[in-house]
């Protein structure tokens, strides 16, 4: 499989938008007009349904794990730019009109693939961030502002380079909230937005 066929699979993978599918399925209409109007678990949290939003989570970070996984044992190189289409394809899905998630779940699964030690690091900062500050989006600035570091640490350069880039694209999709945090409107997990 050449590397531009494996990153068009990476992508459509990547696209399938689990808030939006389980939310819908569930009959609970459209996420993006509830809340944040994000397709991420966070905003599903804000449906009520804690069933729902843990799916979300899972299944979001579920598919970048894979993907990594995936392009590793059945391809020759290539993981760098599977790893990056996957993590595109949730923020940019050609089905949703290119405006996706805000790629947190999807990124900290990419994470767990490509490096277990970098995943588990941002997942447990994650989680403690949440539990003290109750801010999801605050939990996720801080676990990927220090994925390229702990990323050199833990592997290489390249790895840096692509927690570097995660991250950068985490920030630019947060920057709504970003607002709000500076702003002290941000509101709690599980509060409406
Ligand atoms: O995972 C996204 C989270 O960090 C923020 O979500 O819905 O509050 O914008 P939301």
């Amino acid at each position: 499989m050449t590397i531009f066929l494996l990153c068009v699979f990476a992508y459509m993978v990547g696209s399938i938008s689990f808030g939006l599918l389980l939310t819908r399925a569930a009959g609970l209409g459209d996420i993006r007009a509830i809340g944040s109007g994000n397709i991420g678990a966070t905003n599903v949290l804000r449906t009520g349904n804690k069933k729902l939003a843990a799916a979300t989570l899972l299944l979001d970070a579920v598919k970048g794990t894979l993907v990594v996984l995936f392009v590793r044992h059945y391809a020759h190189g290539g993981v760098f730019l599977a790893a990056l289409a996957v993590f595109l394809g949730h923020l940019y899905p050609v089905w949703l009109g290119f405006k996706g998630g805000k790629g947190v779940a999807t990124g900290l699964g990419v994470f767990w693939g490509v490096c277990w030690p970098l995943g588990a690091l941002c997942c447990a900062l994650w989680l403690a961030v949440a539990a003290t500050l109750r801010r999801s989006s605050l939990a996720a600035l801080s676990a990927f502002a220090i994925s390229p570091a702990a990323a050199w640490y833990f592997q290489s350069w390249k790895t840096a380079l692509l927690a570097l880039i995660i991250a950068a694209l985490v920030f630019w999709k947060h920057r709504a909230n970003i607002e709000r945090l500076l702003a002290g409107t941000e509101p709690k997990i599980g509060q409406k937005a």
